[in-house]
């Protein structure tokens, strides 16, 4: 299958198979892709959290109208966006560049020093909104990685981030969640979407082409 037809092929499947498990590999694959989504400024401002146990699970399932491919997938992937940019956090970001591109110390460039100046002291609320900004760019890398593994998903924001927050002490950690994707296989014969054609507006609609 051409990437054109693996992204016809998915769905925000509705119903998924418990009986059928994803891979380790596979789970890695979409985790490695994810891990190489551009964000602004490198700076990678969210986190992923790989939900496997049953329990915990079930506890997510409470808080998200009872959607049931998060119990029926193999794993949730949860999409948490740092709650601010500390200048430890950007300190971070440019510390490892710097480190692995072997460049000197980049503290004094204009770019680092602008970012410390300008982001926090930001409102937190607005930097939370733009490290979720990047976030959502990783959830685009995951649709599209899951796809190409032939790997089932659905993206999800039907659920209570405070509550998610809670269950998995991301607060603890500075984080808060922004979207959350099970990931598993379709149970096609009880899945009321599988069949239904793909509804998107036509290019001509859609592409706007200055030339
Ligand atoms: C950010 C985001 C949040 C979504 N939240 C949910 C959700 O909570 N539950 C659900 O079943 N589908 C959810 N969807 C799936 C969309 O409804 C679906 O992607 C859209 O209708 C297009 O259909 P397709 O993905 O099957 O092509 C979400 C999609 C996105 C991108």
């Amino acid at each position: 299958m051409s990437l054109i037809e693996k992204l016809q092929w998915r769905y925000a499947t509705k119903k998924m198979d418990a009986s059928k498990v994803v891979p380790k590999e596979k789970l890695e694959q979409i985790l490695d892709a994810i891990r190489l989504s551009a964000s602004s400024s490198g700076l990678q401002p969210y986190e992923v959290i790989v939900v496997s146990n049953k329990a915990i699970r079930e506890k997510i399932c409470t808080i998200a109208s009872n959607q049931s491919q998060i119990i029926d997938c193999s794993y949730v992937l949860v999409f948490a966006a740092w709650d601010t940019y500390t200048a430890q956090r950007i300190n971070d970001a440019f510390d490892m560049t710097e480190e692995i591109r072997n460049l000197k110390s980049e503290s004094g460039t204009a770019y680092r020093q602008n970012l410390l100046k300008n982001y926090p002291t930001r409102d937190p609320e607005v930097n939370f909104t733009h490290a979720a900004k990047q976030a959502y760019i990783a959830v685009g890398t995951a649709l599209i990685a899951a796809s190409y593994q032939q790997v089932d998903c659905t993206p999800m924001e039907g659920f209570d981030p405070v509550a998610l927050d809670d269950i998995l002490n991301l607060k603890e950690r500075g984080l808060r969640s922004v979207v959350i994707m099970p990931i598993g296989y379709r149970k096609a014969d009880e899945d009321w979407l599988v069949n239904l054609k793909k509804v998107r507006r036509s290019k001509d609609q859609f592409v706007i082409r200055i030339e």
